[in-house]
């Protein structure tokens, strides 16, 4: 046996175990959430990302605009582009986040971004981390809260998947003993399982629904799923009103599709690869990745994100104006909520609804056969000064 090996191994697995200790001091530490409406001024910064990003978030930040006019005029609220978090400057940085990107990003409140190329083996690019997974764990944005409807089959899920821990937090410190034998790992924390176990429930609560759903493999994960759903059964006694059931991973995906059960779910919560998985899952059903909208929420910062991918190709293509900005929109109006523009949140979904699902004046097909997301933007913010806007969303409701 290459004893050498083993001793490298034991070594880097010390230095995880090490740096993970250290993050569940600082879980343990009492932190507050960030109460926007004490803030003299809110600052949303806006980072476009890779490939069609810049496009899409211009057309959010243009919508946002429109909807916040008052409040950027008195100072209340700051709209704030971020450059530079871009593939090449990642590469040429050799940094997920370039330090002076994230620097900026920080004295943000919150942000939203547009999507990022995540290099994998065999891509041109070094195979630098996804600036996704750095955001959420820099800023620490453990929630990441999907919500999918179709409200013509009586789905209206809302997904909790943890975003800070499982399979991605050591994603890129996986280690190779050597030329056969290759490890990845997988983490769970009482505190990292708790905070979002939590907040499901809290969702639940808040919202009158009764029943939250926990899903795992704990049948085989038995280490790290098992202490998610053990948790879950702690957490779940705080909550006497709300019943909870758990699921397999494999079972789930599949009951997703199920035409006679998938409305009997609400509420789900699950570790970090089963949420990225099952959201596309549901995202699909509702009409594709490029319908769906992703809140990712910390006690400090938060990050608001399109689901789908940064499509360089349209870029080379030249095809970026017809690229649909729908999700970042989508995504705009999760921010908003959070801030605490909830009447303007409610608004601006109403509006995506009205002309993503029913009226659909405007085909978004990414080629010059459909829109360009600036008459999609335009349209949206017509359907915003509809004085009859809240009438026709509900007749739509009806049907
Ligand atoms: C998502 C994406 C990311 C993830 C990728 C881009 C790293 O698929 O937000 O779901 O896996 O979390
Ligand atoms: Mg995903």
């Amino acid at each position: 046996m290459d004893q050498a090996a083993v001793d490298r191994a034991k070594e880097h697995f010390a230095k995880v175990v090490e740096e993970q200790m250290r993050r569940v001091d600082q879980m343990r530490s009492a932190q507050s959430w960030t109460d926007f409406s004490r803030l003299d001024k809110i600052v949303v910064g806006i980072v476009g990302g890779d490939g069609i990003g810049p496009y899409i978030c211009a057309h959010a930040r243009t919508v946002l605009e429109f909807l916040l006019g008052e409040e950027v005029a008195q100072g209340k609220v700051e709209l704030r582009t971020i450059e530079g978090l871009t593939i090449e400057n990642r590469v040429r940085t050799m940094k997920a986040i370039p330090e002076d990107v994230l620097a900026e990003i920080k004295r943000c409140h919150v942000v939203l971004k547009g999507p990022t190329t995540t290099p994998k083996k065999g891509d041109p690019w070094p195979n630098i981390e996804s600036a996704n997974v750095a955001m959420r764990r820099e800023l620490d944005l453990f929630a990441n809260v999907r919500p999918v409807r179709v409200p013509e089959q009586n789905i209206d899920w809302m997904f909790f998947r943890e975003n800070t821990e499982g399979a991605y937090i050591l994603g890129s410190k996986g280690v190779n003993v050597n030329d056969d034998l290759a490890f990845d790992f997988c983490v769970a924390t009482t505190q990292g399982c708790e905070r979002i176990i939590r907040l499901a429930f809290e969702h639940a609560k808040k919202n009158g629904i009764d029943k939250v759903s926990v899903v795992t493999k704990a049948n085989v994960i038995k280490t790290t799923d098992g202490k998610f759903l053990s948790t879950a059964e702690e957490v779940s006694k705080d909550y006497p009103g709300i019943k909870w059931d758990d699921w397999f991973i494999d079972i789930m995906t599949a009951k997703l599709i199920d035409p006679y059960r998938r409305s009997d779910f609400k509420v789900m919560v699950m570790p970090n690869l089963y949420g990225d998985i099952l959201t596309d899952e549901a995202a699909q059903i509702q009409g594709g990745v490029g319908t769906a909208g992703s809140a990712n929420i910390g006690m400090r910062y938060a990050m608001f994100e399109a689901i789908h991918g940064s499509a360089p190709r349209m870029v080379d293509e030249g095809r970026a104006q017809y690229a649909d900005p729908s999700s970042i929109i989508k995504a705009a109006a999760m921010l908003l909520n959070h801030i605490g523009k909830v009447e303007k949140a409610r608004q601006l979904e109403m509006a995506l609804d009205v002309c993503c699902l029913h009226e659909r004046h405007f085909k978004m097909t990414g080629r010059s056969d459909g829109a360009t997301g600036e008459q999609f933007a335009g349209y949206i913010m017509e359907t915003l000064t509809d004085p009859d806007l809240e009438r026709k969303w509900k007749s739509y409701q009806a049907c």
